[in-house]
């Protein structure tokens, strides 16, 4: 039997400036925030790997933009959210007795479950934003793997909390403040104001004309060459030159191929097309080539087809596959905003598609392979 009172050196806290009213409050934020953030996420993931019988639409052709924009700024959102949240109900986390039953115990295991993969979620999402990979792991299969764990444990946690927390929302926020210092008031307005700078200093990245105070954001859009950033470098893709020898080789029914004089004879197509990374930035861009519809045509294929773009970058994302209206729409592009794009940006020839996360927009495409 544990004693009714703590310990001595039990910690103690002052419940001054925290109350359920203030915790609800940063709650319901925080769900919300979190909820934006799974729903577009999942969509992103969806990029990757759609259905057979639902391919991503070409429009909205920003559809991207927007869903990735939002998960970047709404992940980022969490951050501050969650770290107010956890200070106000830090003290509840060393309640005497620690267990009080069984339900209890399992309960408390939820909880544990809930901080640990909602501070890993977050944490690593914010570190691929900036590129940094400090790990081993798959970011991708645990990113997306561990959205289920703290969606599903969220739900859990309001579930058990929701009469607390419909009886905090229903209360003031009482001020409970030490004289002269800040106010639960002023808790909840200074989070309030930590996410409005943080989504301020993140949106530049997307809304072109907030990119001068877009501190948090790794990329600037129209910062790059011929306007536009670049991710991947030809050189970190171990791409140094292109050989006099390259060919666009396109399989099909009526295969072909084409050296770099004929693929610069092709018919010329302009489009107003967004880039938009995994990575949250994005860019509107005048991008000209041939129709990829046109070649897949020439190949022996039609509309229905799916084309398999493989690039000259070996591993990583050296190959997509695109089909239904984003190939309708999609360019073989070499030209970015009237001028011959660089190495950097995919020279000879790279894909380009409405509606498409960034990194499925092929550079350096060598083969196209109808199936
Ligand atoms: C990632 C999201 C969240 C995390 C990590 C989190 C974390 C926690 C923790 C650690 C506790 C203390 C648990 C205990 O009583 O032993 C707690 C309590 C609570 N949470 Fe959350 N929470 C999250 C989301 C939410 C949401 C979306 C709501 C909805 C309003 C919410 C409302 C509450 C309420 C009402 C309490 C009880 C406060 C009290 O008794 O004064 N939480 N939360």
């Amino acid at each position: 039997m544990l004693p009714e009172r703590p310990p001595a050196r039990w910690p103690q806290f002052d419940r001054r400036l925290r109350s359920t009213a203030v915790t609800a409050r940063v709650g319901r934020l925080l769900g919300i925030a979190f909820g934006l953030c799974f729903v577009t996420g999942l969509l992103s993931h969806y990029q990757y790997h759609p259905w057979t019988w639902l391919p991503v639409p070409a429009r909205p052709a920003w559809g991207y933009r927007l869903t990735q924009g939002v998960h970047v700024i709404t992940g980022i959102a969490c951050i501050p959210l969650l770290l107010v949240k956890l200070w106000s109900v830090f003290p509840l986390l060393f309640q005497w007795p620690p267990v009080r039953s069984v339900l209890h115990a399992l309960e408390r295991l939820s909880v544990a479950v809930l901080v640990s993969s909602a501070l890993v979620e977050v944490t690593t999402g914010f570190l691929n934003i900036l590129q940094w990979y400090p790990w081993t792991f798959s970011f991708v299969s645990v990113h997306h793997w561990l959205a289920y764990v703290v969606a599903g444990s969220i739900l859990l946690h309001v579930a058990v909390k929701l009469p607390t927390a419909r009886a905090g929302l229903a209360e003031p926020v009482r001020d409970g403040a030490p004289p002269g210092g800040i106010s639960r008031r002023g808790v909840l307005i200074a989070a309030g104001a930590g996410v409005g700078v943080v989504a301020l200093t993140t949106v530049g990245q997307v809304i072109p004309t907030l990119s001068p105070i877009a501190l948090l954001a790794p990329r600037r859009p129209q910062q790059g060459p011929l306007g536009v950033p670049i991710n991947k470098t030809a050189g970190s893709a171990g791409i140094t030159h292109i050989a006099a020898s390259y060919r666009l080789t396109v399989l099909g029914p009526r295969p072909f191929d084409l050296d770099l004089a004929a693929l610069e004879a092709l018919p010329y197509v302009e489009r107003h097309i967004p880039l938009a990374c995994v990575e949250g930035w994005s860019v509107s861009a005048r991008w000209g080539g041939a129709s990829l519809l046109d070649l897949v045509r020439r190949a022996g294929g039609d509309g229905g087809s799916t084309a398999r773009i493989v690039s000259l970058e070996q591993g990583g994302y050296g190959t997509s596959a695109i089909r239904g209206s984003q190939l309708h729409q999609a360019l073989l592009a070499t030209h970015l905003n009237g001028r011959r794009i660089t190495l950097d940006h995919g020279y000879p020839v790279r894909l380009i598609a409405p509606d498409r996360a960034g990194v499925l927009n092929t550079k350096w495409v060598t083969r196209v392979e109808l199936r």
